[in-house]
């Protein structure tokens, strides 16, 4: 067991503390979820505990592929220990398929699929809805530099082939997806999490969507499709 010291910060479904090693944090997954900026919220029992597991595997996988992550290792049920890292206050967004905000945004055809996937930056301000920007923003107001933005786009692409080959292999779509990256000691490392909170997964043969528009739109049966998902993956809860 890892003592949590200082809570640090608490997020919609996550809370991040520090520990006796200050490069070190420790985060806890909760049960809570919740969509349109905060403004639907709900506790799903069980959840906590499958994204942690769920996160782990996932960046288990990228690292051993060469992304390098802040991910260090399991701790408990609903814990992981992370490297500490100073985030950007951006979120990069990959697309394969049209649905969700984009639609919206453009007016476009739920669907389509893209010959090359689409990237997307956004700011993470949940006040102003987190609004979408260009590269052009994150220079201008310091959020990032060039070489940072060249970089995110960099790996995010490269997680990007890494999933979708193995979401395929078991029957399933990665639709889109949100990653968040952070600095730490002079490189730029992938942060936050990757669970069906923050990308969305289809069946292949059904199309039915098994990640948080389940929750966003009221489809029931939350928790129970992440852990289609986990169980496809042989992820171990
Ligand atoms: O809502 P939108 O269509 O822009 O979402 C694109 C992808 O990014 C989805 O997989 C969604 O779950 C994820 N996302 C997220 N957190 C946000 C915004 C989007 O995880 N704040």
């Amino acid at each position: 067991m890892i003592e949590k010291l200082k809570l640090i910060s608490e997020g919609k479904a996550k809370s991040l503390y520090e520990t006796s090693n200050s490069s070190e944090l420790l985060m806890v997954y909760r049960d809570d979820t919740s969509a349109f900026d905060g403004k639907k919220k709900e506790a799903l029992k069980g959840k906590g505990i499958i994204n942690n597991k769920f996160n782990a595997f996932i960046m288990e996988h990228l690292s051993k592929n060469n992304v390098e992550t802040h991910f260090i290792k399991l701790i408990e049920d609903n814990e992981s220990l992370v490297r500490r890292l100073d985030m950007l206050p951006v979120e990069c967004v990959v697309r394969n398929i049209a649905t969700g905000s984009l639609c919206r945004r453009l007016g476009v055809e739920e669907g389509i699929k893209f010959k090359e996937p689409l990237f997307e930056f956004f700011l993470k301000d949940d006040d102003l809805g987190d609004p979408l920007i260009n590269d052009n923003h994150i220079t201008a107001f310091g959020w990032g530099t060039e070489e940072e933005i060249e970089k995110m786009k960099e790996i995010t692409f490269r997680i990007n082939d890494l999933l979708c080959k193995l979401f395929e292999e078991v029957g399933l779509i990665l639709v889109d997806y949100k990653v968040e990256y952070g600095r730490s000691s002079g490189s730029l490392l992938l942060g936050d999490e990757f669970t069906p909170d923050g990308c969305r997964i289809w069946d292949v043969e059904t199309g039915e969507s098994l990640d948080k528009d389940r929750f966003r739109k009221d489809l029931g049966d939350v928790v129970e499709s992440y852990q289609i998902v986990a169980h496809k993956l042989g992820i171990t809860l």
